[in-house]
């Protein structure tokens, strides 16, 4: 079985080719980090007409790359949602009209489900069940994952994402857009010198609260004499060590609390070099086991949206099977 895997949701137009038998066999990206950047934010409109130019070249790429042909694709997966709707218009347009051309099957994926699987992309993946930190630039959750399409939300943040956090304290220390890995790489050269609060880490459940943090890391910024270089790479290692710690004590509980032995950390926040080992570190004291994808499969990519698609068909789970009717239901 053959699935060609389509992300299209905000501002990353992604690819994939994923087999059941052969894995992975090859993915195209491409970013608009650019484009974007001088309006220190995803501009909509300009994200889906970016995706409209390069979509059908990478699809054109992905199948010369691989030697795959779209007659020998079994099934289409694309990402239905949460994200833009005019970016998402522009993947889900191109794999319903393709698959209604090679009368295949299409299975839309939630974005996040993607996010999801994508470490199970790795070698000696773990098995289900299992736990799941989803840290993106939407998201900070604490996922149950028992099985394909059941997951039970845990731990959820109450205010601002990880991401979101990383991205706002990034623009107070003008980092640019998106910042966390330019906010990351700033604070490998800092000291421990300030002291940053890490709300909620000692609260019963395993909910987040990250606006506080970026508050306190304003205040901190306007209480400087003078914002030298020096100062704001501190201030960037305090940030990044609160952060970490509340994202690595929340997962110890929740493993705790669920009797579940592997953690998986996925979406973009899980690129961050300080988390993958601090959660390393702290996880095999206890002797739970951390899971990460690839780099590149931490942002939004098109291999968790074919791979997701691949487990979806697999099991069955290729549709919803609910339908509705239209009791009041206007002729024009
Ligand atoms: O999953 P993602 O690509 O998009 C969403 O679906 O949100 O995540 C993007 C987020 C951004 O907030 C970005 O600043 C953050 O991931 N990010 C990082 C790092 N790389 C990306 N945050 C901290 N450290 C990094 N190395
Ligand atoms: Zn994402």
């Amino acid at each position: 079985m053959l699935v060609l895997g389509i992300e299209t949701s905000c501002d990353e137009t992604g690819l994939a080719l994923f087999d059941n038998e052969k894995g992975l066999l090859g993915h195209v990206l491409h970013s608009q980090v650019d484009l974007h950047e001088a309006y220190g934010g995803v501009v909509p409109e300009l994200a889906s007409r970016d995706h409209i130019r390069l979509i059908l070249p990478l699809l054109e790429s992905l199948f010369k790359k691989t030697g795959v042909k779209k007659e020998d694709v079994d099934a289409i997966a694309y990402t239905q949602g949460p994200g833009l709707s005019g970016a998402l218009l522009v993947g889900s347009s191109l794999a319903e009209a393709l698959a209604f051309a090679l009368q295949i099957p299409t299975v839309p994926i939630h974005h996040l489900e993607g996010h999801l699987l994508a470490p199970l992309l790795e070698k000696d993946p773990p098995t289900f069940p299992f736990l799941a930190l989803l840290v993106s630039g939407g998201h900070t959750q604490i996922i149950h994952v028992k099985k394909i399409g059941q997951y039970e939300i845990i731990g959820d943040t109450l205010d601002d994402a990880a991401g979101e956090a990383f991205d706002k304290t990034a623009q107070l220390l003008g980092l640019g857009y998106p910042g966390g890995l330019a906010l990351s790489l700033l604070a490998e050269k800092g000291k421990p010198r300030f002291d940053l609060p890490r709300p909620l880490i000692h609260s019963k459940d395993l909910n987040f609260s990250f606006s506080g943090l970026k508050t306190a890391v304003l205040h901190l910024i306007r209480a400087q004499e003078n914002l030298t270089d020096e100062i704001k790479a501190d201030i960037a290692f305090a940030f990044q060590e609160a952060i970490t710690d509340v994202l690595s004590k929340k997962c110890l509980a929740g493993l705790d609390q669920t009797h579940l032995k592997h953690l998986v950390v996925s979406g973009g926040v899980g690129a961050n070099k300080q988390l993958r080992e601090k959660l390393k570190t702290e996880l095999s004291k206890k002797n739970y086991e951390v899971f990460f994808p690839r780099l590149e499969f931490c942002t939004d990519n098109g291999a968790m949206i074919a791979f997701a698609g691949a487990m979806r068909l697999e099991t069955s789970l290729k549709r919803d099977l609910s339908f509705i009717v239209k009791p009041r239901w206007q002729l024009a």
